[in-house]
């Protein structure tokens, strides 16, 4: 089978360059094993995760070269991005950029960048979201559930992990916030509280939101499982979200309390029926492979 031996051969490369540091030999736990020199490829590295991967890496014993935004490169030229890879001879390739609203960037782009981490001998760590999913059931959603987004971004969102390949690593995530400056999740709750909007949010969809910081961590976790050739690296689909199930009205609620807002100025409404209504991701996957904590949002947010 030809994946089968895409696979082997990967397999043979990765283990004639790896070195283990002392005491970190093939035996330990896949996530206690770092090679010496690892370089990654972040693509969206001005974003808002991006940037805490570019934070984060370097204590990680990473070397990081990427994308900043589409200033310096649009990710949907096959040719450029696959230079720009190729010039930066990465182990790992992580993938974050991506357009709310602009389905060619997330699916054309999510396609020029497998190929180039494929034609690199790289490892794609894809990023992808909890909107593949409807939100029409009740209880958490694994990796075992089927997706079938019901937005155009969560349509976007799932074709670009079917333009990944079987062996990339796609990590769906949830509402991302907490990082050195307000993101856009903070940024909805505060201009509300402050006047400055006048936007509603929804008492009846539930998310699991992350920090910046836990998921940064985390992917570089998960980025340096494939270097150890005794586990294969995990692939597909796994969810990587925090640990409380919250209504975005509850979320926002959180934030206007820890950045000194009174909560009450915010107003709560239920979304229509077209908006995905229970996104809760089962994250106990990652869980089981990750050092890091997958903190919930009343945790960070009251810390
Ligand atoms: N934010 C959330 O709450 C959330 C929730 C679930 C999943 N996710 C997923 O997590 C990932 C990262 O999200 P984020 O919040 O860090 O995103 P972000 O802050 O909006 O950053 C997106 C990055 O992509 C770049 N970009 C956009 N179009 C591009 C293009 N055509 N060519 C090159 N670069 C381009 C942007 O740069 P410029 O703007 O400078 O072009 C920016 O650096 C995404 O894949 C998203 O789907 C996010």
């Amino acid at each position: 089978m030809a994946g089968a031996h895409v696979g082997q051969h990967r397999a043979a490369r990765r283990r004639a360059r790896s070195c283990w540091l002392p005491g970190r030999g093939p035996h330990s736990r896949p996530s206690d094993t770092v090679r010496a020199v690892k370089r990654l490829f972040v693509t969206g590295l001005g974003g808002y995760l991006g940037a805490e991967l570019g934070r984060q890496a370097p204590a990680a014993g990473w070397e990081v070269a990427g994308i900043a935004g589409s200033a310096q490169l649009d990710v949907r030229d096959g040719a450029a991005v696959l230079a720009a890879v190729a010039d930066a001879r990465p182990d790992v390739v992580v993938h974050t950029a991506y357009r709310m609203n602009d389905a060619s960037v997330n699916v054309e782009g999510t396609r020029a960048v497998a190929a180039a981490t494929a034609a690199a001998g790289a490892r794609l760590v894809h990023l992808s979201s909890d909107l593949v999913f409807p939100g029409t059931g009740t209880r958490a959603l694994t990796e075992d559930d089927e997706p079938r987004p019901v937005t155009p971004y969560g349509a976007s969102k799932l074709e670009a992990e079917r333009v990944c390949p079987p062996e990339a690593l796609l990590v769906r995530t949830s509402l991302i916030y907490g990082g050195p400056e307000p993101g856009p999740q903070e940024r909805f709750a505060l201009d509300a509280a402050d006047g400055v909007s006048d936007m509603a949010f929804f008492t009846d969809e539930l998310r699991c939101p992350i920090a910046v910081a836990d998921l940064a961590a985390a992917v570089l976790e998960l980025a340096a499982l494939g270097s150890d050739p005794a586990h294969p690296p995990p692939a597909g689909p796994l969810h990587v979200a925090g640990a409380d199930a919250l209504t975005r009205y509850e979320f926002a609620q959180l934030i206007c309390a820890r950045h000194g807002r009174d909560p009450a100025a915010l107003r709560g409404e239920p979304g229509g029926p077209d908006r995905p209504k229970h996104i809760v991701l089962d994250s106990s996957r990652a869980r089981a492979l990750l050092r890091v904590r997958l903190r919930g949002a009343r945790e960070v947010l009251a810390a």
